[in-house]
Parts: structure tokens; sequence; C-alpha cells
């Protein structure tokens, strides 16, 4: 461990760039056999400026859901017209915002939706170009929390009401349609569930087809897992088999394009949360390692029960012992791990706790008047061997 680290405030996320940037390496050279991919990356998971900049300079899009989103990549230099916008609840000032700034499109996710974008593009004197999010009722194998794709959730237009929507859309002066959107859920590892997506797209361009309509593009949205058990021997997803699954199932028409909107799988491995001990106390049954990094610097385990890889990275000893480690909020679920086998662990210890580079720095929040976790990146603090 580079010995500077222990004097640096704690809780912070630590960002290797060089991963990020071998990731970024890998996706590049996966889809430059794909003329028609395009790959645009979800701020949600991630919008720390110094990430943003690599992801911008490696050419990827912009996958925003919010107006702060829209601006922050166009703050990262992400072009507009390389911008899509989902989210099931676009306030007026919002849809302004994207209308003015003439995105690449609108994922739309409902008729009252479409309607008020018709409207506000017609005040605005634009068409705004949208695709529908297409619910295609696909049970994705991954947490309830995050997977999407079911009737039984609240995203998307139902898949058998696709034709009726679309012909409304063709009826509507400042609307122009684009295409078709999609995202079954985050966090999946088995590429079935692409493959089923694949095939109920192949059914729904059919029917379009068959109602004399086309789609010019077709968004698979994101979804693609990282390995959070054993991230140093898959520090960079299997983009090789996540894109050959779409060329081999989707039946994409001459000339449509097809975008991706990846989070996770850019950013996840990146990151790692670096937390000190503050106290080792012995309960009746265990013993815990309190730290100073609690569920608001790192919602993931309370909110998903998610289990990230949790390392000591200062002691010596040569003896394991359980240990559940837990930060200092006031609430029982802020737990990072139970029974973790680590080296005898002290006061002041450092903790590493790895995977968190998506949906951790973003999810911070200020609960019990904290401060929001800093972060650096190894260009700033060392290289990303020293805390490894
Ligand atoms: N596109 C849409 C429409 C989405 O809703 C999401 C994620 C993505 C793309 C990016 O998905 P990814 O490639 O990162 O899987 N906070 C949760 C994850 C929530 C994902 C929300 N939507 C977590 O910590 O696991």
């Amino acid at each position: 461990m580079n010995k500077d680290l222990r004097y640096i405030e704690t809780p912070f996320y630590y960002y290797d760039t060089a991963l990020l940037q071998a990731t970024l390496d890998a996706i590049r050279c996966e889809i430059a056999q794909y003329p028609d991919y395009h790959v645009h990356y979800a701020l949600k998971a991630n919008a720390n400026p110094n990430l943003l900049t690599l992801i911008q300079q490696a050419g990827l899009g912009a996958d925003c859901v919010s107006g702060g989103e829209i601006e922050t990549a166009i703050r990262a230099g992400f072009a507009s017209e390389q911008i899509v916008y989902a989210g099931v609840g676009k306030s007026d000032k919002e849809i302004i915002l994207g209308l003015r700034n003439e995105i690449l499109c609108f994922n739309v996710e409902s008729v009252p939706e479409l309607q008020v974008i018709n409207e506000l593009a017609r005040s605005e004197n634009k068409i705004a170009n949208v695709c529908f999010r297409i619910n295609p009722d696909i049970k994705a194998h991954t947490h309830k929390h995050i997977r999407t794709g079911l009737a039984e959730n609240k995203f998307g237009i139902a898949w058998s009401e696709m034709i009726e929507v679309v012909n409304m859309a063709n009826t509507m002066s400042n609307i122009h349609f684009k295409g078709l959107h999609f995202h079954i859920g985050s966090q999946i590892t088995n590429m079935d569930d692409f493959r089923g997506l694949c095939l109920r797209i192949n059914e729904l361009q059919d029917q379009l087809e068959q109602n004399g309509m086309r789609a010019e593009m077709i968004n698979v949205g994101g979804g693609l897992g990282i390995d959070y058990d054993q991230p140093q021997v898959h520090a960079i997803p299997d983009f090789h088999a996540y894109f050959q699954t779409y060329a081999q199932y989707l039946q994409l028409r001459p000339g449509q394009r097809l975008h991706f909107e990846l989070g996770r799988s850019v950013v996840g491995q990146c990151g790692t949360l670096i937390t000190r001990v503050l106290y080792v106390k012995q309960g009746l049954d265990r013993q815990f390692a309190i730290v100073d990094a609690g569920m608001t610097d790192l919602l993931r385990p309370a909110l998903y029960h998610a289990q990230h890889r949790i390392e000591n990275i200062s002691s010596v000893a040569k003896t394991y012992e359980p240990y559940d480690v837990v930060g200092p909020i006031c609430e029982s679920s802020d737990v990072f791990g139970e029974n973790v086998q680590l080296p005898t662990t002290q006061r002041n210890d450092m903790i590493a706790i790895h995977s968190v580079g998506a949906y951790g720095e973003t999810m911070a929040s200020c609960y019990n008047c904290r401060q929001l976790p800093r972060s650096y990146t190894d260009k700033e603090i060392g290289t990303s061997s020293s805390v490894e």
C-alpha cells in the first residue's frame, strides 16, 4: 500500500483511470467490427467529471435520465446529438432543456408524455426525435429491484400497444418517430437474457413492418453485469460475448443503427471505496469492524444486499478472523459485509471495498448531516497497485 494513503482523510472513492481506459479500449476494439453499433455511457452509474472526460474522449455518447445529467454531459463535452434521454417522469423544464439542446432522442415511456413533448416542441418551434421505450415483458435474472423489463414494472409502453402509439406519433406535427428503446434490467451476466430481448425485438420489428412502419434506430439499453466476487480476475467485463449476442440474434434492418446504454460495465470495476477502521468491537457472538464509511457513501449493500469484496489493505497480520464490517449510521442495514474473513484488524487499519465505480458515488447522500465522500484518481494519489 502507498503509505501516503494513510494521511488522506477517509472515506474516499479511489478511481483507477488506467483500468477505465483499458475498459474503454476493450469496448472500442469490440464495436470496431460493427459499424452500426453506438455506445452511450449511462451517466447515472457515475458522473464524476474525471471519469466523464475519459469516457467522452473515447468517443462514447451519453445516456441521461434527468435535466441535471443532460447539463453534466454537455459540460463534460458530450455532443448533444449523441445524447439520449430516458425516464418515466420527465418534467416540462427537463423536456425543454432537451429540445433546446437538440438531443439525439427522447426515450418516451407513455402516451401522456408523448403529448406533452409534442406541445412543448410546438411552443419551442422544434421537432422532437422520439424512440418509444417498449416494455418487452422479459424477466432478467437479476435482483428484483434492478429488473425493469417485466409487465409489472413501471417502465415503458406495453408491447401490445406499440403500433397504436407509433401511429399516434406519426399524426403529431412536432414529433419525429425514430425507433424503439428497451432496457430489461441491470447486473445481467446471463447472455440468454439479452438473447431473449433480441428475439422479442425481432417480433416487434416484423409487426412494425407489417403495418408499414420502420425504425431508424433500435436502442437496447444497458445491463451488462460485472464480477463482484472476483474483480481482480475479471477486471474487464466480457464485451465480446455481449456484442456478439446482439450480432448473432438481433435482425437489424439495412441502414438501421443499434444503440447501447452501458453504465456499470464501463465504470464498475475502476472504483474502490477506501475507509478506515474506527473501532473493533466485540459483540456477544460476533465482532464488528466499525468503519468510517457508511451507507451514505455506498448504499448498494443496504438497498440491494449487494456484496462487494472487502479487504484490509494495511494489516500485516498472518491470522484471519471473521468480522461484520459496519458503518457508523444509525440504521441496522448499515452493513457492508457479514462474517468477512480479514487479517486481524485494529483501529486505523485501512479497508478497501471493491467494485464500487458504478452506483457508488452517484448514490451517496448527506443523511445524518454527513459530508459527501471525496474522490481521487490514481493520477492524483498514486498508481493503481498502491491500493491493491
Ligand atoms: N438504460 C436505462 C434505461 C437504465 O434504466 C439503466 C440503469 C441503464 C441504461 C444502465 O444500466 P447498466 O448498464 O448500468 O446496468 N442502482 C442500481 C442499478 C440501477 C440501474 C438503473 N438503470 C445498482 O446499484 O445496482
